[in-house]
């Protein structure tokens, strides 16, 4: 959390956040943005749901800034840089303004420049970034070169990506291959980590008892020691009621299925 903070008041520009899946991620990203009191767009790349076409993309970008403008009340600066980015419309207004970016016409390092521009500081958050790869092609769009676009160019944008998997995060952005756009460019990593033993003890035992649930301690000491201190699993043990999601987690991929 206060390393996500201090990224966004600091001088680096990128930031990726690695941890397996269920580990806290996205809620670690989340809060801190929140708390972080800047304007962010966030997007999660899974949404792209297999259609890794630009159309869907801009749809995805098109849902942050209509985000944007309403939850920081940007509507000016929004209209703005609809002005003077080519293909950027704003349809209404107040809470029921909506942005609509026409694929086509529009380009990506254009509106961050104008984003760069209006803004004193503006965070780009792409949750499983990873899943950006499968946007490359002919007629598609190639993040790692818009990327680099903004971090060579646009300081006070900051870019932050999660990954559940760390090689291929790490193959896409291709900081260490020399023939990727962002070669050489520096990363802040953080790596969620899982609970310790300790603390998702405690955090069995403070969830029961806030539940007024009597759990032995054998049995919150079986769940810890099979769930490895991942948070997810530890909440959805704690919702689910013990008995039951202990053996139906084998089915839904729990972390010993
Ligand atoms: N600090 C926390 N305290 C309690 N519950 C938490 C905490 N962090 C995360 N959770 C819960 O654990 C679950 C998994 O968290 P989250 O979705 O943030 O993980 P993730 O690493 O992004 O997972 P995925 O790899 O599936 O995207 C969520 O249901 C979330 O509400
Ligand atoms: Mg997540």
């Amino acid at each position: 959390m206060n390393f996500i903070l201090s990224f966004v008041k600091g001088r680096s520009r990128l930031l990726a956040i690695y941890g397996v899946r269920r580990v806290g991620k996205t809620s670690v990203l989340k809060v801190a943005l929140s708390e972080a009191g800047v304007p962010y767009c966030y997007i999660d790349a899974r949404m792209l749901e297999g259609d890794f076409t630009r159309r869907r993309l801009y749809q995805l970008i098109s849902s942050c800034l209509t985000e944007l403008s309403v939850r920081w009340r940007l509507e000016g600066i929004i209209r703005s840089i609809a002005r003077i980015v080519r293909g950027v419309n704003v349809l209404g207004s107040g809470v029921e303004l909506s942005v609509e970016i026409d694929w086509s016409r529009t380009y990506l390092t254009d509106l961050l420049n104008a984003l760069s521009r209006h803004l004193d500081v503006f965070v780009l958050s792409i949750d499983e970034a990873q899943v950006l790869r499968m946007l490359k092609g002919f007629g598609k769009v190639d993040m790692v070169q818009v990327l680099a676009y903004v971090y060579d160019n646009l300081g006070n944008v900051k870019v932050i990506l999660t990954g559940s998997e760390v090689g291929l995060l790490h193959d896409f952005l291709g900081l260490d291959n020399p023939r990727s756009p962002l070669h050489g460019r520096f990363i802040e990593e953080l790596t969620i980590r899982p609970f310790s033993r300790d603390l998702s003890i405690q955090f069995l035992i403070t969830g029961f008892r806030q539940y007024g649930v009597e759990v032995s301690m054998g049995e919150i000491l079986e769940a810890v020691n099979r769930l490895d201190g991942i948070v997810g699993w530890l909440t959805y043990y704690g919702n689910a009621g013990y008995a039951v999601s202990l053996m139906s987690m084998r089915f839904i991929g729990g972390p010993w299925s």
